[in-house]
């Protein structure tokens, strides 16, 4: 599934989708001609974007279904009741700006769907902060590379507890399907303690065990493309992370606790 696929496929039935920072337009422009969004509202900080985005609109013959907004994240927007608010393709610092500098107004929001391209920690650590529950996170896997989608409900949907350091890195859900996984498909070997797929790796639930099975789950039929999309973003930052622990020692510290995570069972 492309990036682009995977957010217009987290978007649901609605009366208006809000993109912010939408550029090409491509996913209203797709949404609105399959009759998923009744409306869209697409914004942009440049103007450049947002005339192709208008030219592109016109051109799908869709001008009278979508509003256009110039405006710096959320700042001229009005949102309403039952809106679905888009912002992707930013990075995270940039999506968690626009959420917190926002929030105030987000109540009518129905569902956030926002895709950041760097710094995910970031923007966790903005919802953390605000309350803001994490409702999903998926990931699309384009040209091998992994991109994350997170998915919020409503700003006003109860929080659990606060997010772990762990869960800030890698993401909360993602850690709890790698666990499930790692336990459903791989269940501890008799007498051993050890799952099978740690054991299979010639091992004993070490470091390079864990990420093995990880990336072996990640290409197996028997775990569902979703699944499959979120380990090899978490492969993937388990490497960024390992290759950048060779000068920041805190980065050590991140990869034993996750070891440890994932080997609770
Ligand atoms: C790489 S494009 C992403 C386009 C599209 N949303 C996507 O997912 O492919 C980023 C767009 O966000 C716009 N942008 C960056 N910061 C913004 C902000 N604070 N408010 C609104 N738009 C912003 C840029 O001008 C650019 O057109």
């Amino acid at each position: 599934m492309t990036r682009l696929s995977l957010i217009a496929s987290l978007i649901p039935p609605c009366r208006r989708l809000v993109d912010i920072g939408s550029d090409h337009a491509a996913v209203p422009i797709a949404l609105l001609g399959r009759g998923v969004c009744q409306r869209a509202v697409i914004t942009d900080i440049r103007k450049g974007p947002l005339d192709v985005a208008r030219r592109r609109v016109e051109a799908a013959g869709l001008s009278d279904r979508c509003g256009f907004i110039l405006s710096d994240g959320l700042d001229r927007v009005d949102l309403q009741e039952g809106d679905v608010l888009l912002i992707s393709g930013l990075g995270g610092e940039n999506i968690a700006g626009i959420v917190e500098r926002g929030y105030c107004r987000l109540a009518p929001v129905r569902r956030m769907i926002l895709q950041p391209q760097t710094k995910e920690e970031a923007l966790r650590s903005m919802l953390n902060r605000l309350g803001i529950s994490i409702a999903d996170e998926q990931a699309a896997v384009e040209d091998r590379r992994p991109y994350l989608a997170v998915v919020c409900g409503r700003v006003s949907e109860p929080y659990g507890a606060p997010l772990t350091p762990l869960q800030l890195q890698f993401g909360p859900v993602i850690l709890d399907r790698a666990q499930k996984l790692l336990l459903t498909c791989s269940p501890p070997k008799a007498g051993t303690g050890v799952p099978e797929a740690f054991v299979s790796c010639d091992g004993d639930g070490s470091f390079t065990d864990i990420y093995k099975a990880l990336q072996s789950l990640s290409l197996s039929s028997a775990v569902s493309v979703e699944d499959r999309a979120r380990l090899v973003y978490l492969t993937a930052k388990i490497d960024k992370i390992n290759r950048r622990s060779r000068f920041h020692p805190d980065d050590k510290t991140v990869l034993a606790e996750l070891l440890s995570r994932l080997r609770t069972y």
